[in-house]
C-alpha cells in the first residue's frame, strides 16, 4: 500500500519552474509577526514591511502572518502606529497570499479575558479589515473560550485555525495529563468546532523531533483538517522536529526568512526549501527569490533593528526546556524578576517551587498570560512565604485563575489553595464552572461612551477598549490632541549611522568628554538617543546646529531601570511589554504584604509607611489622601511583571501623603503612601 505521506525522493530538479511536487508541504511565514515579537520586541514596523511586501507575496506561502499577538499592543504604544491600518497597508501589496492572525481566543489581543461583546466587534472590524485566517488560541486548551470569536470567524466566512496549545510535565511527551491521547481528544474537540484547520501551537520549543512524529501521525488519524505545526526554535530541537513531522505527513509548517530566525523565534525556510526539493513532498519555493528578500531585509531593515536583539549570551539555544520542561522564555524573565529583588540566589528554590504552584494551580499549559501567572506566582512564594505560611502574596491574577475567570484547569486547582485565594474576592468566593465570558459585562457602550469626541470610529473604540490607559493617550496622538514623544518616531537609516558613530565614541571612552567643552544651550533641535554600550545604557541628547553632531548631555541609567520609552533594555525580547490593566477583572483580596515596620517617611509626614514589597507599577490608589483605612484594608494595586498585587494598609488610620500616581514606576521598599 503506497503511503501518501511517506517522504519519497523523485528527481532532483533545483530550477525556479520545475514540477509541482505530489504532495507539497505548504509553509506559512512568521516574519513579519511572530518573528519580530520573538526576536526584536515586536517593534517591526509596517514601513519595513513594505519594501519586502510585494516580493513575499510571489513565494507561495499558504498564509502571511501579519497581526495579532502583541503587534496590537506594541503599535498604539511604543510605534505610534495604528494597528488596523496596518493590515489595510499591507493589503495593498500582498494581493494574493492570504494574511493569518494569532487571537488569544476571548482575550484577543490582550491580556484578560474581554467581554462578548468587545470579542465580536473585535473579530468582525479584524475581517472587514482584511483578516483571512484567525489562529485562535486559549491558555488553558479551554475551548468554551472560543465559542464566541468562532461563531463571528465563521459568520464573516473566514478560516478558522483552532490550536492546541503544546505544553510537559515530564522531560519527554506522556504523563498523567499531556500524553498523546490529550491531544488527539482536543484535535476532536476542534473538528467538531469547525475548525478549518488544527495547529499544533509549541510556543516554547518544547516538542521532541519523535514526539511530533507520534502527535502528528496521530492526529492525522483521527481528523481530516489540515495538520499545522508551530514550534519555536528556543531549545534548539524545532528544524528536527519539523522533518519528523513532515515524516508523519504534517501539512502545514511555520518557518521565518532566515534574518528573522532561530534563537527564540521559529527555523529559517531556506534550509528546509532545500531539504525537501527532489521529494514529494517538495515545496515549490524558489530559493533564489528567497534570498533576494533576504537581501533586502539586511540591507534596509535590520539595521534598524539589530539593537534590540538580545546578544547577552554567546548560545542561540536555551536548554531551560531540557533542564525543567518550562519555557526558556519563562526562566530568564523570572530570573530578571529576582535579579530586580536582588534575590538572584534564590533561583534554585524557583526551580524547585515552580512546578510544585503549576500543579496546585491545575497543572495549566505554560503560554501567556498563564506563564506568567505560574511564574510570578512562584517567585512571590519564594520571596514571600515562611515555613508557617505559604501564598502569602497571592496575585490578582492568580485569585482571578481560582475564580475560573481564565476557565476550567487541566485538572482541579489545590482546594486550600483556592480558598485562600478566594477570601475576599469581590466577585464571590465559590468558584464558577461557567464560561468565563458568561459573568462579564458588556464593555463596548461604556467605551464607545469614554471616547465620544475623540475616536472616529469603531476601530477607534475597539483600541481603546482593549487599552484604556495607552490607547486613548495613541488616539490622542492619532488625532493630534497631543504631540508624540521622539521615542515613538520612526528612526531613519542614517540616524542609525550616527548612533553606531556615538556608540563607536562611547567605546573609545570619549563620549564624556564633554566637560572640557562649554555646553551650548539646548535648541529645539535637541534628539534623543538611546545608546547601548554592553549593559550599560546611555540616554544621549544630539543637536546638529550645521556640523558634525554636538553631544549636548550624556545620562547613565542604572541598568534595568524602568524607562518609558521603548524597553530597548528589556531583558528578554520575546516578553510583550507590561500593561497597565485598569479594567481587568482582578479584583484586590486581603494578603498582606509584610511592609518592614521601621521605613523612613518622606518629610513632615508622621506614621507607618506603606512601602512597594518589589519594583513595579502603580496602577491605581484605591485611597485618596485624607481617606481612612482599616488595617489590611487596599489602598493600591502595584503591577510587577504583567501580575497585579493588592498592598494593603499596614496600620489604621487616616491616609497621609501619597507619593507617586498612576502609571508611575517605582522601586523596591520606595514609600507609596504613609497611614497615621
Ligand atoms: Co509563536
Amino acid at each position: 500500500m503506497s503511503d501518501h505521506n511517506q517522504v519519497k525522493i523523485t528527481k532532483m530538479d533545483y530550477s525556479k519552474d520545475r514540477p509541482a511536487a505530489e504532495n507539497p508541504v505548504k509553509i506559512q511565514d512568521l516574519t513579519l509577526r511572530d518573528g519580530h515579537q520573538s526576536l526584536f520586541a515586536t517593534r517591526g514596523r509596517t514601513e519595513d514591511m513594505i519594501p519586502v511586501a510585494e516580493k513575499m507575496d510571489e513565494v507561495g506561502f499558504w498564509a502571511l502572518e501579519t497581526w495579532g499577538g502583541a503587534t496590537f499592543d506594541t503599535m498604539h504604544r511604543f510605534l505610534n502606529e495604528d494597528p488596523w491600518e496596518r493590515i489595510r497597508t499591507l493589503k495593498r501589496y500582498i494581493t494574493k497570499t492570504p494574511f493569518s492572525m494569532l487571537l488569544r481566543a476571548q482575550n484577543l489581543v490582550g491580556y484578560r479575558n474581554y467581554a462578548d461583546d468587545l470579542a465580536e466587534a473585535f473579530v468582525k472590524r479584524a475581517s472587514e479589515n482584511g483578516m483571512d485566517i484567525f489562529r485562535t488560541f486559549d491558555a488553558l486548551n479551554d475551548y468554551r473560550n472560543f465559542e464566541t470569536v468562532v461563531r463571528v470567524i465563521k459568520e464573516c466566512g473566514k478560516h478558522f485555525q483552532g490550536c492546541i496549545c503544546y505544553t510537559m510535565t515530564e522531560p519527554r511527551m506522556g504523563g498523567e495529563v499531556y500524553n498523546i491521547d490529550y491531544y488527539v481528544s482536543k484535535a476532536k474537540d476542534l473538528e467538531a468546532m469547525g475548525a478549518d484547520s488544527i495547529c499544533l501551537k509549541d510556543m516554547a520549543g518544547l516538542i521532541a523531533p519523535y514526539d511530533a512524529y507520534a502527535v502528528v501521525k496521530a492526529l492525522k488519524a483521527a481528523v481530516k483538517a489540515p495538520i499545522h505545526l508551530h514550534s519555536h526554535f528556543t531549545s534548539g530541537m524545532s528544524p528536527m522536529s519539523h522533518l519528523k513531522a513532515i515524516e508523519a505527513g504534517v501539512d502545514i509548517i511555520d518557518t521565518c526568512m532566515s534574518p528573522y530566525a532561530y534563537r527564540t523565534s521559529h527555523a529559517a525556510v531556506e534550509p528546509l526549501v532545500m531539504t525537501l526539493i527532489g521529494t514529494n513532498r517538495d515545496t515549490g519555493f524558489d530559493i533564489k527569490q528567497l534570498a533576494e528578500i533576504n537581501e533586502i531585509f539586511e540591507k534596509k531593515v535590520m539595521p534598524k533593528y539589530r539593537h534590540l536583539l538580545d546578544d547577552s549570551k554567546v548560545s542561540i539555544i536555551d536548554i531551560s526546556v531540557l533542564l525543567h520542561q518550562t519555557p526558556g522564555g519563562m526562566l530568564s524573565n523570572l530570573v530578571n524578576q529576582l535579579r530586580e529583588m536582588d534575590a538572584l540566589h534564590k533561583i534554585d528554590e524557583v526551580y524547585k517551587e515552580l512546578p510544585r504552584v503549576r500543579k496546585e494551580l491545575g497543572q495549566i499549559p505554560l503560554v501567556t498570560p498563564t506563564s506568567q501567572i505560574v511564574g510570578i506566582q512562584t517567585v512571590n512564594n519564594v520571596l514571600f512565604d515562611d515555613e508557617n505560611e505559604r501564598y502569602k502574596m497571592i496575585t490578582g491574577q492568580v485569585k482571578d485563575l481560582c475564580y475560573g475567570l481564565y476557565g476550567k484547569t487541566a485538572i482541579p486547582i489545590d482546594s486550600d489553595v483556592q480558598k485562600k485565594a478566594l477570601k475576599g474576592y469581590p466577585r464571590g468566593e465559590e468558584p464558577i464552572t461557567c464560561r468565563p465570558a458568561e459573568v462579564l459585562e458588556p464593555e463596548l457602550e461604556q467605551a464607545k461612551r469614554d471616547t465620544e469626541g475623540l475616536a472616529q470610529d469603531l476601530d477607534d473604540v475597539i483600541t481603546y477598549a482593549l487599552y484604556p490607559v495607552t490607547g486613548k493617550r495613541f488616539l490622542n496622538w492619532k488625532y493630534g490632541k497631543e504631540d508624540p514623544p521622539e521615542a515613538v518616531k520612526a528612526r531613519t537609516l542614517e540616524e542609525i549611522k550616527k548612533e553606531e558613530e556615538l556608540v563607536k565614541l562611547a567605546k573609545l571612552g570619549k563620549l564624556v568628554q564633554k566637560s572640557e567643552k562649554k555646553a551650548p544651550p539646548k535648541t529645539d533641535a535637541i534628539r534623543t538617543f538611546n545608546v547601548f554600550v554592553d549593559n550599560e545604557y546611555f540616554e544621549v541628547g544630539v543637536e546638529e546646529p550645521g556640523g558634525s553632531p554636538i553631544i549636548s548631555y550624556v545620562q547613565q541609567l542604572p541598568a534595568g531601570v524602568p524607562v518609558s520609552r521603548p524597553a530597548l533594555a528589556a531583558p528578554k525580547p520575546a516578553a510583550a511589554p507590561a500593561p497597565p490593566k485598569p479594567a481587568a477583572p482582578a479584583a484586590p483580596a486581603p494578603t498582606p504584604p509584610k511592609p518592614k515596620a521601621a521605613a523612613p517617611t518622606p518629610a513632615g509626614v508622621e506614621g507607618t509607611p506603606l512601602k512597594a514589597p518589589m519594583p513595579g507599577m502603580i496602577v491605581k490608589y484605591l485611597k485618596q489622601v485624607g481617606d481612612e483605612v482599616n488595617k489590611g484594608e487596599t489602598v493600591v494595586i502595584l503591577e510587577a511583571m504583567k501580575m497585579e498585587n493588592a498592598l494593603q494598609a499596614p496600620a489604621a488610620g487616616a491616609v497621609k501623603g501619597i507619593n507617586f500616581s498612576s502609571g508611575d514606576s517605582v522601586a523596591k521598599d520606595d514609600v507609596l503612601c504613609v497611614i497615621g
